[in-house]
């Protein structure tokens, strides 16, 4: 099977030339996954803070680990914030117009801190219902910033906390639509996950057919403009003689590849196994390419072999997700 065939010529070239971009691509690094969760959060920033403030997030293998360690993170931070507003509402010396406001609060923290819990509990049933959850606990914290502006008094302090309980409460579908293709997919979890995320609109992208038209879009994309990379170095003077032949091939290859993640992604609505057998005979590209260049070990040839195991990536990956759609 080519499917087959194309990973053994991955783990040759993994194997065999373990250089620093190939390293860096295929490195499952938890700072990569953190990366990913963050790109979901209301701050970026605050969300690797907060992550990276726990000390389990280093060992989480996945992205729904991580899903959980947020949610916890939110659970602790609302009941903090909770038992901090009931104090306050309790403090002789605060203002008695700004009470009723303040136990508002206090009622709406507790259902905040219940859709956390709640949502920690359905990473592992329901996505769509996780994010629910998530969002009625941002909707709790809009509650008691409501109850908070209707008594004109500016109350800081709950203000700040309002904007921690927001912190995790933004679309989480697509970071559980990536996590599901990358564990079935069979290049590097984290590879996958990169790939996915490098291009933005995936986190907009919340059920498996959009997914698979973003993958194949961006991988006609990347591969086109990897053999337009090869024309370059086909037609300039200072490319070695003895790598023509190769660039030919891999330009040829990338081609072809281009075109069937092209007719892939027409083909999604119309036949899925059509669609799925385009995506991974996109394969043959790199196989193409790759074969011919197997005596060289000169730094050009890295570069081609980089872009080799993103072709492969994509089709991959793009073969996983259409298959996926198929029930
Ligand atoms: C995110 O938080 C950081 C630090 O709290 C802040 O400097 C930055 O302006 C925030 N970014 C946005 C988009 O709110
Ligand atoms: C909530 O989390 C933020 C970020 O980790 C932290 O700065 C803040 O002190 C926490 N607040 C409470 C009440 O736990
Ligand atoms: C509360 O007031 C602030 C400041 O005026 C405003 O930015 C915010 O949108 C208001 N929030 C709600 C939920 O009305
Ligand atoms: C192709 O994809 C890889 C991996 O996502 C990325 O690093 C690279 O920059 C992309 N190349 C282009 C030309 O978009
Ligand atoms: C590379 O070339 C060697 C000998 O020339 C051959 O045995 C091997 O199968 C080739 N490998 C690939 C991946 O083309």
């Amino acid at each position: 099977m080519k499917h087959v065939a194309a990973a053994a010529i991955a783990l040759f070239l993994i194997i065999h030339s373990p250089s620093q971009t190939d390293a860096r691509i295929l490195k499952n690094s938890p700072s990569t996954l953190v990366d990913s969760v963050c790109k979901n959060a209301l701050n970026y920033s605050d969300c690797v803070s907060a992550l990276e403030s726990d000390p389990q997030t280093p060992s989480a293998s996945d992205l729904k680990a991580l899903a959980k360690i947020a949610f916890a993170i939110a659970v602790t931070n609302t009941t903090n914030g909770k038992d901090y507003i009931a104090k306050m509402a309790k403090d002789s010396s605060t203002a008695t117009s700004l009470v009723p406001a303040l136990k508002q609060c206090v009622s709406d923290y507790e259902s905040a801190v219940v859709s956390f819990d709640s949502a920690k509990v359905e990473l592992d049933e329901d996505v769509m219902s996780a994010n629910y959850d998530a969002k009625a606990a941002g909707d709790s914290a809009v509650s008691c910033e409501t109850s908070l502006n209707s008594t004109r008094l500016d109350v800081p302090s709950v203000r700040a906390r309002n904007y921690y309980v927001n912190l995790f409460t933004s679309n989480w579908p697509s970071a559980s639509l990536v996590d599901d293709v990358c564990k079935k997919s069979d290049t590097t979890y984290g590879d996958c996950v990169s790939t996915l995320e490098s291009d933005p609109r995936t986190r907009t992208a919340s059920d498996l057919r959009s997914l698979a038209r973003i993958v194949l879009e961006t991988a006609h994309a990347n591969t086109t403009k990897s053999k337009e990379h090869f024309e370059i170095l086909a037609k300039s003077s200072m490319t070695a003689p003895d790598l023509m032949a190769a660039l030919k091939k891999c330009i040829f290859g990338y081609d072809r590849a281009a075109a069937l993640f092209s007719s892939s992604r027409m083909k999604i609505d119309l036949d899925i196994t059509a669609a799925s057998y385009d995506a991974i005979a996109a394969h043959a590209g790199a196989l193409f390419c790759a074969y011919q260049y197997n005596s060289t070990t000169r730094i050009d040839v890295q570069t081609i072999r980089a872009r080799n195991i993103y072709l492969e990536s994509y089709a991959t990956i793009a073969f996983v997700i259409i298959n996926q759609l198929g029930g």
